[in-house]
């Protein structure tokens, strides 16, 4: 049969379809759980349900602690994407929080005399930051969906942050990364260093100007943040270091609530985050590509060349095709359809790898492990997946005098200038390219999956492979495997530029990699941390939960209750 029509009209596919309508409204926790980055996160998160609060009341408090005890990975001062199931309505949907240019921002703005792109500017200091979004995440949240008051929610955070808290050796490990950075700003070095240096082991840091402007947000919501004395402090600071940002792109920021990507995969109905981040489509691609290829049926070595070539084919089409939907036209249904999969496939070969460069180029007009994931699950079935991030480690390395906010360096996940990849080595185009007020591209990609027997909360940090990383939690989950074997698994990354496969040492026995090379495929050991996932499973029969967090960060997953 042709592929596409088997695609859709695969028998198996109608009764699932009907079951997973059912199950998604009918998923009964009694037991409630969160993973995060931080055990103090996590027990925030906790702290709330048990005293009245339901997920999305826990997002607040985890986001909010996370942004204390984790600057490295996300903050006020940066932005991210909540998706929500609200089970009572069986609805779902996605806060985009993702930061904006701001409205002086223009396409070249990075780059040099000689055209040359300059990634101080895009990626350190005033510069590099886009205007936050999850300040506005926080009210929303609070306002739309939460049942408790802020200053319930976000006491743990100012707590922090007034009192301190003790580092980690990951705290470490990123400062000393970004530490000729951070010396920069006196405001920075002040509070998140020691002496101008990177603090020694258990260090406490307190950030009483952060518990300042958390409180300003707990008493005047968004405003506390975009207007006034706040707004006011960061603008002075960010022009005060060469930023272009105005009061104005403070009152303008709006957090959107958009439809996430959802497909199907088999009898598993996927939810993801949709554009500006380009997580969703991907994995929808990806997904429709392996359909095709019959994935569940191959052996290992021709199951991981399949994901490989699936994996280079739709980071190709991100590159060209994705940018912010609200200023540029993405072919969103076209890039998501079967038979866009199947023409993606027409040079597919199961002998031999193909070479990026064999694609079609793309058009060139355009241009660690920080960035923070969060799951919770509470009593009533309510789900949140966050993904949230200030970008590079300690994100621009700047906070703005008198605010204790940490600024970004999203503007870095735009397209600066042709062929130039961004700090995660990913390309883009015209569609990414920096405009007023857009949205930079992302790769953040929380999930839901939800099969007749099983739903899962995921997500990971991880730059560009944020996408692979999910990718494989996914055929995990949909495997049979725990929370553990999904947040464990070894992961391997092709973006189609470079033209390599990275891995995890370990992902591969030797024969697999000879096997592999022998189609084509090159492969390079990744030394750093690949990622940081946490996920939270619910048996649809018994309600049962399973959590895990990533063993190699500092996280923890909970669950209590029944
Ligand atoms: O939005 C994005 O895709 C990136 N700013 C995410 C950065 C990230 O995951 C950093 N962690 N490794």
């Amino acid at each position: 049969m042709n592929s596409i029509l088997r695609n859709i009209i695969r028998p198996q596919h109608i009764g699932a379809f009907l079951c997973l309508w059912f199950f998604a409204g009918h998923l009964q926790a009694g037991e409630y759980a969160v993973a995060s980055a931080s055990p103090l996160a996590t027990q925030a998160g906790i702290d709330v349900l048990e005293s009245g609060g339901n997920a999305f009341d826990a997002a607040i408090a985890v986001t909010s602690v996370l942004a204390v005890v984790e600057p490295y990975s996300s903050g006020i001062g940066g932005g991210g994407f909540y998706l929500l199931h609200q089970q009572a309505a069986n609805r779902q949907v996605m806060l985009d929080a993702r930061e904006r240019a701001p409205l002086a921002a223009h396409r070249d703005m990075y780059l040099d005399a000689s055209g040359k792109a300059d990634k101080d500017l895009s990626l350190n200091g005033a510069t590099a930051a886009g205007i936050p979004g999850i300040p506005a995440a926080l009210e929303h949240l609070q306002r739309n969906y939460g049942r408790l008051s802020l200053q319930k929610t976000m006491a743990d955070a100012i707590g922090y942050a007034q009192n301190g808290f003790e580092i980690d050796d990951y705290y470490r490990s990123v400062a000393k990364w970004r530490l000729e950075v951070m010396q920069r700003y006196p405001s920075t070095s002040a509070v998140l260093l020691v002496n101008g240096e990177v603090p020694a082991e258990r260090a406490v840091i307190r950030q009483t100007d952060l518990a300042k402007t958390l409180q300003s947000i707990v008493s005047n919501g968004k405003a506390g943040f975009y207007e006034g004395d706040v707004a006011q402090k960061l603008v002075t600071s960010v022009r005060a270091n060469g930023g272009i940002w105005s009061l104005e792109d403070l009152q303008q920021y709006e957090l959107i609530e958009r439809e996430p990507a959802r497909f199907r995969y088999g009898d598993a109905d996927i939810i993801a985050a949709s554009l500006p981040s380009s997580g969703g489509i991907v994995l929808n691609s990806i997904f429709n590509m392996l359909d095709q290829l019959d994935h569940d049926q191959a052996e290992p070595v021709e199951a991981i060349h399949q994901l490989v070539e699936a994996m280079r084919r739709a980071f190709r089409d991100r590159a060209e095709f994705m940018g912010d939907i609200d200023h540029v036209e993405v072919p969103v249904a076209r890039l998501s359809s079967a038979a866009h999969a199947q023409q993606l496939l027409k040079n597919y070969s199961s002998a031999k790898a193909t070479a990026s460069a064999d694609l079609r180029g793309v058009a060139a007009t355009e241009g660690g492990n920080d960035t923070t994931h969060f799951s919770i699950v509470d009593a009533d079935g309510n789900l949140v997946a966050a993904t949230l991030s200030v970008n590079y480690p300690f994100g621009s390395g700047l906070i703005a005098d008198g605010t204790g906010v940490l600024l970004n360096d999203e503007m870095d996940d735009f397209s600066a200038s042709p062929g130039v990849p961004n700090v995660w080595g990913l390309l883009g185009t015209e569609a990414n390219a920096i405009a007023p007020g857009k949205r930079m591209l992302s790769s953040m990609t929380p999930a839901f999956v939800h099969t007749p027997e099983r739903s899962l909360v995921t997500g990971t940090p991880g730059g560009s492979w944020i996408i692979t990383m999910n990718l494989l939690g996914i055929l995990e989950f949909l495997n049979g495997g725990n929370a553990e074997a999904i947040v464990s698994r070894r992961r391997f990354h092709h973006q189609y530029d470079p033209d390599v496969i990275r891995y995890e040492a370990n992902t591969f026995p030797a024969s697999t990699v000879e096997a592999l090379m022998e189609k084509g495929h090159q492969f390079k050991v990744y030394p750093w941390r690949t990622g940081n996932m946490h996920s939270i499973i619910i048996d649809k029969k018994t309600g049962k939960l399973d959590a895990a967090s990533d063993p190699r960060g500092e996280g923890q997953a909970i669950i209590a209750g029944d």
